[in-house]
């Protein structure tokens, strides 16, 4: 990227470097999902072109334009939510990837894109020593403060290097959600193998793009997800880098992801059945067809038109709405289909640093949880919708006094 250049067009696949794509939806000019902003009186924001197209190659999905990333990433205000999914899922992580790859008990795992620390902390306490990277300095700075070595940078070759002088080769190296954020995904397979000792694995878990055409769950693109993968997308891009996908588990966090376990092309590892099972199932879902993509390009209209409708029929029966969550991808929900302050009230979010603010683009407040208790909606719009069974199991008091939820994906509903 240019030095003063903050978007610019995808022309050659991150993946396969051809250039020969299917456009697939177009948003127009959206606000970054994680943007909020401080309340004011007037917002002065900027708008980035959204869009995805399929590279008809290797079938990655891409972003049709990538902001830089310092501009999303050096001051990060997602913070890994505190929820007993995320939580029960840090510690399966740990689980499957110590036992299936015999890690040794004080092992290095190195993990990009760490985040406030929760992941290596989870590692931590089995005695395998940890460093993060994750450029986002704030938070950095927090996982420093709770003992987690963090460099503050993104991760790299030259990363790789010297975590590898300071601390010797790693028997993991991790990242979670953070590899479908990368424009330069060579560089993280040139970290990768760099920094692995001989049985060393690379484990990254992505959004699973055949939970995104399944589901519909549009609302996960936006300019952070750069990259929407399959795994026979992932089977090709580490074989141009000398690695190999030797494992794969399909997840339901995030609305659908998998964890993909990636290890030296001439490395111990065998490839197990599981990988060719879903280099299968993709063929079988028609992933290599444009005829799928224009499918999923129509279910997103559909929602488009959908779900405004069915909120505003709600308030014109004087039915009061507030969104649950605010998570990013509700963002791109309310931005792509013209919902706003004419449908909700406000937000709920358990994350501090969401508190107090207003969303991008559509400036509808966030506040605590508990505000609420005194002005509890008719209906919650579910914009957290992958936590959704822990959600509506903890509002039981709210069902109670006949508050409903709205689920806008797959399809939008009233449950
Ligand atoms: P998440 O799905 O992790 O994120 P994103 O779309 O940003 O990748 O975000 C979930 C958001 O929902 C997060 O801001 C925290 C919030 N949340 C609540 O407010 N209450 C809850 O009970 C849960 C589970 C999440
Ligand atoms: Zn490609």
């Amino acid at each position: 990227m240019e030095k003063h250049e903050t978007v610019r067009q995808v022309v050659t696949c991150r993946v396969c470097e051809r250039d020969d794509w299917q456009d697939v939806v177009s948003f127009g000019p959206v606000p970054l999902a994680n943007q909020f902003l401080p309340q004011a009186d007037s917002y002065d924001e900027r708008f980035y072109p959204l869009g995805v197209r399929s590279c008809r190659s290797c079938r990655l999905m891409s972003l049709t334009h990538v902001v830089d990333p310092k501009i999303l990433f050096r001051d990060y205000l997602y913070v890994t939510p505190d929820s007993e999914m995320i939580t029960r899922h840090m510690r399966y992580v740990v689980d499957v990837c110590r036992e299936r790859f015999e890690m040794p008990h004080d092992g290095l795992v190195v993990e990009f894109g760490s985040n406030t620390g929760r992941q290596l902390m989870a590692f931590r306490d089995t005695g395998m020593r940890t460093v993060g990277v994750d450029p986002a300095r704030n938070l950095a700075a927090v996982a420093m403060a709770d003992g987690i070595e963090t460099v503050p940078e993104f991760f790299s070759a030259e990363a790789a290097a010297s975590i590898k002088a300071d601390h010797g080769p790693a028997r993991l190296v991790l990242g979670r959600h953070v590899f479908a954020h990368a424009d330069d995904i060579a560089e993280i397979a040139a970290g990768a193998r760099e920094l692995l000792s001989p049985q060393g694995v690379l484990a990254i878990e992505v959004p699973y793009a055949l939970d995104l055409l399944e589901k519909t769950s549009f609302d996960t693109i936006y300019h952070e997800h750069l990259s929407y993968l399959t795994v026979g997308t992932l089977v090709t891009f580490f074989e141009r880098h000398g690695l190999r996908v030797v494992d794969v588990e399909r997840l339901a966090v995030h609305g659908g992801s998998i964890l993909v376990f990636v290890g030296h092309a001439d490395g111990p590892w065998p490839v197990r059945p599981i990988v060719d099972e879903l280099l299968e199932t993709e063929q079988r879902a028609g992933m290599h067809l444009d005829a799928t993509y224009e499918g999923f390009a129509r279910n997103v209209a559909e929602i488009q038109a959908e779900l405004p409708a069915l909120l505003r029929g709600l308030v014109a029966q004087g039915k009061r709405i507030a969104g649950y969550g605010a998570p990013a991808k509700g963002n791109t929900i309310l931005n792509v289909c013209g919902i706003g302050l004419d449908e909700l009230e406000f937000c709920i979010d358990t994350t501090d640093l969401k508190q107090g603010k207003v969303l991008p683009g559509t400036h509808v407040p966030v506040h605590p949880p508990e505000y609420a208790k005194e002005h509890a909606p008719d209906f919650y719009l579910l914009l957290a919708w992958n936590y959704a069974e822990e959600i509506i199991g903890k509002e039981s008091a709210f069902r109670d006094a006949g508050g409903r939820f709205i689920l806008p994906i797959p399809e939008p509903v009233i449950l």
